[in-house]
């Protein structure tokens, strides 16, 4: 059944668009944090289509403001004209983003956010010079790739902007990452200003960074690090973009934001995936003369379409209604303590970390650092074969990704517990 939708998806789609699983599956129903496949195979979902069913699947309350809106017969205006929805959204964002004053740009995708971020910023600066995080990643467009810090993703080396990048992203694999915190932070600190003064002409326009790098496998800095780099940039005048494209709307459980965690507001920040449950919206909230610096019209088609506003502000509803940053923090920490205490007994797992429901699983050659994607590739398959959905990532792929619905349950958690445990000892042996 499956077989033909491959041999016709590799026919038709791009080589690089890959699919998870020797035997990859079509999602076909979902209900809860569980989903169904083409041959009726039921999973739990620890990666919520990449962290964008925030709320998981068939969700009463953005099904029927949904199918509202749909009975209005719009679907769509434009920007053109007054959306009510999009000015609601944009109120509610501008207040929770704790940015004076600030205003929204709305996109439809991450990479289309961060793109505009980028515009506003080098724009208002005057300047093509930014600084981005190493192992980092901002999405697929030309700006975007251009400050991606991961080669894996770094399809082309064109770019508009001129990128310097700095350390302190992935700590793991980073050469302070033996220092404690305060130490560590001090000493991306100062690499940060070795960079200024050897790699740029000082006029920097910004520096973009996720709080929790995503793609780059769930890999934390310790809190109060962007506080320590602020200083700097603020001695610059450099402005400040949170991309918390994965990181927003409370999946890292202490914070609203990722940023939270640093005690910096920042100039810009970005948003997308979680946003709409599933449907495609993103954007921008920020200081209001950054984005009004603009000289010429600019537009979004998509952007704060009637639909996609409205799935947005159902979804955001229920994340403050059912306080889902407390569950994120709370069975975030269940799953963390869980895991942690199966990696003493795996010899495949070189390190657990996150924050709140955005876990990664680092794998490794046993006894050593060594990546192992071939270990996470086993456990991929190994959790698959038993009825749960995780994800991949990590500079070398070898980092699974754990990020289920924010509505996830404790039984569920521990459910997905023991499936992982499981399949990491299968990918150990
Ligand atoms: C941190 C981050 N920024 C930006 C993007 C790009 O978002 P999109 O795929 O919606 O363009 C992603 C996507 O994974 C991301 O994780």
């Amino acid at each position: 059944m499956t077989e033909p939708l491959l041999d016709r998806h590799r026919a038709v789609l791009p080589s690089w668009l890959s699919l998870y699983y020797e035997q990859p599956i079509e999602i076909v129903r979902g209900s809860g944090r569980r989903v169904w496949d083409a041959e009726g195979r039921e999973y739990l979902d620890f990666f919520a289509g990449i962290l964008t069913n925030a709320l998981g699947y068939d969700v009463p309350e953005v099904r029927d403001a949904l199918q509202a809106q749909l009975e209005t017969g719009v679907v769509h205006t434009s920007t053109l004209y007054l959306i009510r929805q999009q000015v609601e959204l944009a109120e509610q964002i501008a207040e929770l983003s704790g940015i004076p004053d600030a205003k929204v740009f709305f996109t439809s995708s991450g990479t289309e956010a961060n793109e505009a971020a980028l515009l506003f910023a080098t724009q208002y600066r005057r300047s093509h010079q930014v600084l981005a995080l190493r192992n980092s990643y901002h999405g697929r467009a030309f700006a975007t790739v251009g400050v991606t810090g991961n080669r894996g993703w770094a399809a082309s080396a064109l770019s508009p902007v001129r990128t310097s990048w700095v350390h302190g992203g992935y700590r793991y694999r980073s050469p302070f990452g033996h220092l404690p915190d305060a130490e560590f932070i001090e000493a991306c600190v100062d690499d940060l200003r070795d960079v200024l003064a050897t790699t740029t002409a000082g006029d920097v326009a910004c520096m973009i960074a996720e709080p929790v790098q995503g793609v780059g496998g769930f890999a934390v800095p310790p809190d109060g690090f962007f506080g320590g780099m602020k200083k700097v940039l603020d001695e610059h005048g450099i402005l400040f973009i949170s991309d918390e494209v994965q990181t927003g709307w409370g999946r890292t459980g202490d914070h609203f934001w990722g940023i939270q965690a640093h005690g910096v507001v920042p100039d810009l920040m970005t948003f997308a995936k979680g946003l709409g449950n599933g449907l495609a919206v993103g954007g921008v909230v920020g200081r209001a003369d950054v984005i009004d610096s603009l000289g010429a019209n600019s537009i979004s088609t998509f952007g704060g379409n009637p639909l996609a506003m409205t799935a947005a502000r159902a979804t955001v509803d229920y994340v403050l209604r059912h306080d889902l940053q407390a569950n994120a923090r709370e069975l975030g920490a269940r799953l963390m303590t869980g895991l942690q205490r199966a990696a003493e007994t795996c010899p495949v797992v070189g390190e657990v970390r996150g924050k709140g429901l955005m876990i990664g699983v680092e794998l490794v050659e046993p006894g050593g650092r060594e990546p192992s994607p071939s270990a996470a590739a086993r456990a991929l398959e190994a959790t698959k074969a038993r009825g749960l959905l995780v994800g991949k990532g990590g500079l070398h792929g070898n980092v699974l990704r754990l990020a289920p619905p924010m509505t996830l349950t404790a039984e569920e958690t521990d459910e997905g517990l023991l499936i992982l445990t499981e399949a990491l000892t299968e990918a150990a042996g």
